[in-house]
Parts: structure tokens; C-alpha cells; sequence
């Protein structure tokens, strides 16, 4: 894949597609600007370069509708602060004027319906803003739209910014020529949006670690009383599938596979898969609740369960001390309230401590804005925060991106 330092640039009119998909809060002000710094490297790269640069994104899902809650004007204004230089606000494809201004940042592409179709004559549209395109929005790859898709076949030049080629290298070394041993963790709310990333672990992983609501979804699979807490209902053949898969690696006879029948014996003959031991629960879901600690098995109807517990925190941690490299998807609780971040706090410590012998790659959107926030540093108490949420995922499973294929194609 060619990057922009493989090309002549110097002077050039270049079309830049970044993801400024940002989370805003009520009032439209930036929450967490962590994709846009991560893309700056690249806008300056071109910038001492002397191109002039368009640059397109999306931002939310306004889904094809002017709507002004989703206009990119935040963006433009944080983008003019950190790269201390005037950034144009575009209207509309017409309207941009790069023989006036350096910078020009396009309103948001989901704006116009084609964008999300992959619509030729829009996508020729956006071609015609700048001699070469230059694709860094990681977080966007995975969708085969217009702006990802399209918009290559009527470039003359596609490349790779610097953003996008460090997410695929990183994530790509990870997976394929990782230090052992390899340490999955995963968290968040759901199991069926990670099947194929979980898949890929079982085969790559040394030891998958599960929190956050997707244990929840085991512990239900296991017969547990999960109380009033989220989970998956109707993941037993999914899990039974995974559970199969795992004891063929280890055995490759599989003749615990034949022979077990119970899902508490599934899960026990199994030694790559580690679920929570204990768990943090509450009565109800708010400020007011501190954290009880009860063993998985020993959770009330009315309880919610909120974090892993102290006994889980102490052996996740031990495991990763050992590890080589980690690769962390999903907080292992409900980390919008303190006292049930926690267990994430904790994991996160334990990865900074041994910074120096473990590389860990933070993959995407809750996980990346949990730990930026935590971390004094910013993210730079570990290898590799990425910027992508699904895109993440998929390439992790070793999906092909749409986004990245257009460009050699
Ligand atoms: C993301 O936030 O994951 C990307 O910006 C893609 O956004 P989308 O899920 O709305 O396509």
C-alpha cells in the first residue's frame, strides 16, 4: 500500500478523506477529539508540502438529510486550532474555492444520500476536488461508500495517509507476528457483534480474557442467574460453537468435544477462554451504588451486574503481567460510573506498568475513549490506540476493507 510519502505530492491538489466522526454533546461542543489529533500528522505532512487540501468526512448519521446538528463546524473550528491555520467550511462540492483557501473542509458527506449508496456520479463529484486522494479515515474503511469506494476509480492517484497505514501495520503485526503469549480482551455489551474477531482469537490467542455484559451473555450460557443485567438471550449455538472450536485447538482429537454435554463442562474443559471468577454488583444502575462483590453464581434477582470482581481483577492481572502482547476490545464494566470502572482502571494499570514488555493495542470506540481518558498520558502509556471501532474489528478478523482495497485496485 502506497503512502504519501511514495508519491510526489509536493504541490499538489489533494482530496483527503479523514474520519472526524467525533462524539458531540448536547450543546454540539466536541467531547473527545482523539481521531482528529491522530489525523494531524498527516494534514501537516501535506501542508509542508505546500498542497492544497479538501478534506471530506462524516460525522454521525444524519442519513442524507441537511441536518445542522451534524454540521462539521466543531470540527472545523478544533481542526483550525491545531493546526493553527485558517480551515474553509465548504457548503457544498460547488462552493469549495481551493485557489482561495489552503484548507477546505467539506460539510459532512452523510448529508447527501449518495455518499452511504456509493454513488458514481457523486463519488466523480469529490474526484474532481484535488488531483490525488489521499485515504486516512481509518475508522471508515470497513464501509464501501462513495467517498471510501467510489471515489477511487476516478482518481488518477490513491494512497494512504499516515494514519491509515500505522492502524494497519500495528494491527496487522499484532495479529500475524505477535510477542507471545498473545492476550485477547474483551468486553463491551454484545458477543454477536465480535463473533468473527472472537473466531480468529481462538485460533491466534494464547488466552482470551471476557468482561463488561459479554460475560454476562457466558455466565446465562453456563445456567447462572445473571439478576436484572444486561446480556444476549439465544447465544447458546453461537457460544456452543465457539466452545467447539476452542477445544479442537487444544485437542485436536477433540474427544471432549463428543463426550460433553452440559455447558458448565463445556466451558470447564476449555483453558483459553477465562471468564470472571466473581463480579461487582448493584441494586440499581446510578451514582449512589458502591461496588458488592458476589461470586458469578450468586447473583439476586434484583441485582445488576456492573464490573468484574477483585478476585477476576487479581488473575486477569496476573495473566497479562506475563503477556507479550495484549489486544483489549470493550471496557470490562459499566465505566460511565466510577465505581464500576474499576476493573478497567485496574487492567489499565496493569498495562502501563509493564509498558516496556508488553505491546498493547487498545482497539476502538468505547475502549479508545475509556483509557485516552484515563491515561495521564493521553494514550501514550501504550503501543497503539486505534481509531477505529468496527474497522478495527474487522481487520482484526481478517476481514478485507472495502476502503483499503480501493486504493490498489
Ligand atoms: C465509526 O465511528 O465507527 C466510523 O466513523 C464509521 O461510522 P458508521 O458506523 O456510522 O459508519
Amino acid at each position: 500500500m502506497k503512502t504519501i510519502k511514495d508519491i510526489d505530492i509536493a504541490g499538489k491538489n489533494v482530496l483527503l478523506r479523514a474520519d472526524y466522526n467525533v462524539p458531540l454533546d448536547e450543546s454540539g461542543a466536541i467531547t473527545d477529539d482523539y481521531r482528529i489529533k491522530q489525523a494531524i500528522p498527516t494534514l501537516k505532512y501535506l501542508l509542508e508540502q505546500d498542497c492544497r487540501v479538501v478534506i471530506i468526512s462524516h460525522l454521525g448519521r444524519p442519513e442524507g438529510e441537511r441536518n445542522p446538528k451534524y454540521s462539521m463546524r466543531p470540527v472545523a473550528e478544533r481542526l483550525e486550532e491545531l493546526v493553527d491555520r485558517e480551515v474553509a467550511l465548504a457548503d457544498d462540492v460547488d462552493t469549495v474555492d481551493s485557489q482561495e483557501n489552503q484548507i477546505t473542509l467539506l460539510e459532512n458527506l452523510r448529508f447527501w444520500p449518495e455518499e452511504t449508496g456509493n454513488d458514481s456520479d457523486f463519488a466523480k463529484k469529490l474526484a474532481g476536488l484535488g488531483e490525488v486522494f489521499v485515504q486516512d479515515g481509518f475508522g471508515v474503511v470497513h464501509r464501501a461508500h462513495a467517498s471510501t469506494d467510489a471515489v477511487t476509480r476516478h482518481m488518477d492517484q490513491n494512497v494512504a495517509g499516515l494514519l491509515l497505514a500505522r492502524e494497519i501495520e500495528v494491527i496487522t503485526n499484532a495479529m500475524e507476528n505477535p510477542e507471545r503469549p498473545l492476550v485477547a480482551i474483551f468486553g463491551g455489551a454484545k458477543i454477536s457483534d465480535k463473533i468473527g474477531v472472537i473466531e480468529r482469537f481462538i485460533d491466534k490467542a494464547d488466552k482470551i480474557l471476557i468482561g463488561g455484559a459479554m460475560a454476562n451473555t457466558f455466565f446465562a450460557y453456563s445456567g447462572n442467574n445473571v439478576g436484572k443485567s444486561l446480556y444476549e438471550s439465544k447465544q447458546s449455538e453461537v457460544i456452543d460453537k465457539l466452545l467447539h472450536k476452542v477445544l479442537e485447538k487444544e485437542d485436536t482429537d477433540c474427544k471432549a468435544c463428543k463426550d460433553l454435554s452440559s455447558h458448565g463442562d463445556l466451558l470447564a474443559a476449555q483453558h483459553t477462554i477465562e471468564l470472571p471468577s466473581d463480579v461487582a454488583v448493584a441494586n440499581s444502575v446510578d451514582d449512589t451504588q458502591r461496588r458488592v462483590i458476589v461470586e458469578t453464581d450468586k447473583v439476586a434477582d434484583d441485582e445488576y451486574i456492573l464490573d468484574i470482581g477483585t478476585d477476576t481483577i487479581k488473575n486477569y492481572q496476573n495473566i497479562l503481567s506475563q503477556a507479550g502482547t495484549v489486544i483489549w476490545n470493550g471496557p470490562l464494566g459499566y465505566t460511565e460510573l466510577d465505581e464500576f470502572a474499576n476493573g478497567s482502571n485496574h487492567i489499565a494499570a496493569t498495562l502501563k506498568e509493564h509498558k516496556d514488555s508488553i505491546e498493547t493495542i487498545i482497539g476502538g470506540g468505547d475502549t479508545a475513549g475509556f483509557i485516552v481518558h484515563w491515561d495521564p498520558d493521553k494514550g501514550d502509556s501504550f503501543t497503539h490506540i486505534s481509531t477505529g471501532g468496527g474497522a478495527a474489528l474487522d481487520l482484526m478478523a481478517g476481514e478485507k476493507l472495502p476502503g483499503v482495497e480501493a486504493l490498489s485496485s
